[in-house]
C-alpha cells in the first residue's frame, strides 16, 4: 500500500495537462483544455482538462479523474503502477515500507501469472492436437483467427497442467484460479480436459479465465472458469479486448450470447462483437458498452432462451439510456445464432440486419402489448398498467417522452392522461439518469453549499456542527465533514488529492462533481453569505418541521405528556424565529 501522503506529493508535482497532452492533442480554450474524448468515440470535443483543478472530465461519457486515474484508464495500468510511473516522471521514489495489504496484490499478481501460463500451455497443446485443429477447422475457423483469440486445447488426462506447474500444482492458487479442482478425497485434477479453450481477457488484455468447449457432442457443452478474484462474470465481456478497435471505428458494439458467435463474426469480417459469459446482461455491462460506442445492438439466438435474454438486456438497459445513445435488438430466425447466420448469409447480410434491428422502444412496446387485445378497453388499460414498471424508469428524457406518446396512441388516451396513469407528473421529468443528467438536475441547497466550500475552503470553519448533522444525504454530509477536516488540518490538500484518497464510489462521484462544477470566479462575498444563510435556515427549518410533524402524529394516537407538550411549544417558537430570519436559540 502506498502511503496517502505520497500520493498527495505526486499529485502536487505532476501536471495533468502535460501528462494528457502526451497522449491526446489538447486545445486551449479559456481556463481549460479540451479534446475529443479518448474514452469514447465522438466527433466534437467534450473532454476537458482543468489545470487549476488538476482534473479531467468528459461531458459526453462521464469519465473523470486525476492524473492517476487518467493513466489507469488510458494505459490500463493498476493504481500502484500509475503512481510509480508518475513518481518517476517527477523524480520521486516510491516508499517501499508499510504494506498492509500485500497479500491481495500478490495474490492477483500470481493468479494472473498462473492463468497466463495455463493459456500458453493450452495454445501449445492445440498445435499438437490434430483432432482439436480439425474441430476448429470444421467450424470454419482459420489459424489466424484462432491465434487472435488465443484459442487453445486442454488435453485429455487428469493432470495435464502438472507438466506446466510441477510442484506448484499442489498450491492453493491453482484451485483459487479455477484451473484445478480438489475432490472429496483431496486429490487434484484439471478442471478443463479434452476441450477447446477460449481464454477470457479483461479490457487491458490480461487473461482472467477460460471457457472450454467439448469437441463435438457432450455435456456440459461449455465449461467456464468459476468466479475468482480475477474474474467476475457480471462485469466482463468476452472478446471486448480484441474488439476495441473495431468498436471505436464503427461506434457500434454487438452483444451476442456465445464464444463461438464472437469468433465466427470476426472470422467473417465483423470485429465489433462481444459476448456475455453465460449470464444475463448486467447494468455494469451496459455502462461498459456505452463507454465504448454510441450504438449497442443485442443479437441473441432466435430461440426462446434468446428472447428471454433480450428481455433481461432490456431490463438492464432501461435505466442507463441516453438520448444520444441507441440500443437495438436483432432477432434472428429461430434456427439461427449469429455464428450460423453470418456463415450462411455473409457479412453484408449481417450488417444489413444490424441496421434494421428493432429499436429498444419498439421492442419494449411490442413486449408490453404481446398477449393484449388492444381492441378492448380492458386490453388498452392493461397496456398502460404494464408500462408503469418500465417507462418511468427510462433515463433518456426525449426518448421517454416519445415512448409515452406512442403508448398514448396505442391506448387511445392523451399524453397527460398516460403520464398521470404512469405516476409521472405531466410535463415533469421522470427519474433522471444517475450520472449523465446529474448536471442538469436541480442543484440542491446542500450541493450549492458544498460547491461554495470547495471554492472557498476557508469558509468551512463557519459551518456550525448542528448544520452538518442536519444534512440528510449521507454522502454529502461525509464529504462536508471531509472538507471541514481538511480546512482545519492546516495543510490544505488539493481537491483532486482528496478525490484520490477516497475509496467509496459515492464520495468519489460527489467530489468529482464538485470538481467539475465549483467555479472560483463566481463566488463573491455576498453570494457566499446568501448560500450560507439559505442553507442553514432551510436545514434547520426542515428539522424543526419534521419533529413537529412527528409529535403531531404521535398526538393523534394518544395525548402528549407534559415533556412532549413543552417540546412542541418550543419547536413552534423556533419555527417562528426561523421564519423571521433570526438566528435560533440553540
Ligand atoms: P449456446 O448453447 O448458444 O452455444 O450457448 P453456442 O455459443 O451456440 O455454441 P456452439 O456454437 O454450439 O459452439 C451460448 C453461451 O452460453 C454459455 C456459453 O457462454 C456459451 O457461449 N454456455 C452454454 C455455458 O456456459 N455452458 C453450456 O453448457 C452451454
Ligand atoms: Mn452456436
Amino acid at each position: 500500500m502506498i502511503p496517502e501522503s505520497f500520493v498527495q506529493d505526486v499529485l502536487a508535482r505532476v501536471d495533468i495537462v502535460d501528462l494528457i497532452e502526451r497522449h491526446v492533442p489538447l486545445k486551449k480554450g479559456g481556463a481549460n483544455y479540451s479534446a475529443c474524448c479518448p474514452f469514447h468515440n465522438e466527433k466534437s470535443p467534450s473532454f476537458t482538462v482543468s489545470p487549476t483543478k488538476q482534473f479531467y472530465h468528459c461531458f459526453g461519457c462521464g469519465a473523470h479523474g486525476t492524473a492517476i486515474g487518467f493513466l489507469m484508464e488510458y494505459a490500463g495500468v493498476s493504481f500502484p503502477d500509475a503512481i510509480k510511473e508518475l513518481a518517476q516522471q517527477v523524480g520521486l521514489q516510491v516508499p517501499e515500507e508499510d504494506r498492509p495489504d500485500p497479500a491481495r496484490q500478490a495474490q492477483s499478481q500470481s493468479l494472473l501469472e498462473i492463468t497466463a501460463r495455463a493459456a500458453r500451455f493450452y495454445r501449445e497443446q492445440l498445435k499438437g492436437s490434430p483432432k482439436a485443429i480439425d474441430y476448429l477447422k470444421s467450424r470454419g475457423l482459420t489459424g489466424e483467427i484462432a491465434a487472435r483469440y488465443g484459442i487453445g486445447y486442454a488435453p485429455e488426462g487428469w493432470q495435464g497442467l502438472r507438466s506446466v506447474f510441477g510442484e506448484q500444482y499442489e498450491q492453493p492458487a491453482l484451485v483459487e484460479g479455477g484451473l484445478v479442482i480438489t475432490n472429496d478425497a483431496g486429490r487434484r485434477y484439471d478442471r478443463f480436459r479434452d476441450r477447446v479453450m477460449f481464454p477470457i481477457h479483461d479490457q487491458r488484455g490480461n487473461i482472467i479465465g477460460f471457457g472450454g468447449r467439448v469437441l463435438g457432442q457432450g455435456e456440459p457443452k461449455y465449461l467456464n472458469s468459476p468466479e475468482t478474484p480475477l474474474f467476475e462474470k457480471g462485469r466482463e465481456l468476452y472478446g471486448l479486448h480484441q474488439a476495441r478497435q473495431s468498436i471505436r471505428e464503427s461506434n457500434t458494439v454487438v452483444v451476442t450470447e456465445g464464444y463461438m458467435d464472437v469468433v465466427a463474426l470476426a472470422q467473417f469480417g465483423f470485429g465489433a462483437a462481444v459476448a456475455t459469459l453465460g449470464t444475463a446482461t448486467t447494468a455494469t455491462h451496459i455502462q461498459k458498452l456505452f463507454r465504448q460506442a454510441e450504438r449497442v445492438v443485442f443479437c441473441f439466438d432466435g430461440d426462446k432462451a434468446g428472447r428471454k435474454a433480450a428481455r433481461r438486456a432490456l431490463e438492464a438497459s432501461i435505466e442507463h439510456l441516453a438520448d444520444d445513445r441507441a440500443v437495438r435488438f436483432l432477432f434472428l430466425s429461430a434456427e439461427h445464432d449469429p455464428d450460423s447466420y453470418i456463415r450462411e448469409e455473409g457479412l453484408i447480410a449481417f450488417q444489413r440486419a444490424l441496421n434494421e434491428a428493432t429499436p429498444l422502444t419498439d421492442f419494449l412496446l411490442r413486449e408490453l402489448r404481446s398477449d393484449l387485445d388492444l381492441s378492448t378497453a380492458e386490453g388498452r388499460a392493461r397496456l398502460v398498467f404494464e408500462a408503469k414498471d418500465w417507462v418511468p424508469r427510462m433515463s433518456a428524457p426525449i426518448l421517454r417522452a416519445q415512448t409515452v406518446r406512442s403508448l398514448a396512441d396505442l391506448a387511445e388516451m392523451d399524453v397527460a392522461e398516460v403520464e398521470r396513469a404512469l405516476g409521472m407528473e405531466p410535463g415533469k421529468k421522470g427519474r433522471p439518469a444517475p450520472r449523465r443528467l446529474e448536471r442538469q438536475s436541480v442543484v440542491t441547497l446542500t450541493r450549492q453549499l458544498l460547491r461554495l466550500l470547495c471554492a472557498r475552503p476557508e469558509l468551512c470553519v463557519q459551518v456550525p456542527e448542528d448544520v452538518v448533522l442536519l444534512i440528510p444525504d449521507d454522502t454529502e454530509r461525509e464529504v462536508l465533514e471531509l472538507l471541514r477536516e481538511r480546512a482545519q488540518s492546516g495543510t490544505v490538500i488539493s481537491l483532486s488529492a482528496l478525490f484520490e484518497s477516497q475509496a467509496d464510489a459515492g464520495r468519489r462521484n460527489l467530489i468529482a462533481d464538485l470538481l467539475t462544477t465549483s467555479d472560483e470566479e463566481h463566488v463573491g462575498e455576498e453570494d457566499a453569505a446568501d448560500v450560507f444563510a439559505d442553507t442553514f435556515r432551510t436545514l434547520r427549518r426542515n428539522a424543526v418541521d419534521q419533529e413537529i410533524k412527528a409529535l403531531t402524529q404521535r398526538s393523534a394516537v394518544g395525548p402528549l405528556n407534559s415533556e412532549e407538550m413543552r417540546r412542541l411549544i418550543e419547536l413552534q417558537q423556533h419555527k417562528q424565529t426561523l421564519k423571521s430570519g433570526q438566528k435560533p436559540p440553540v
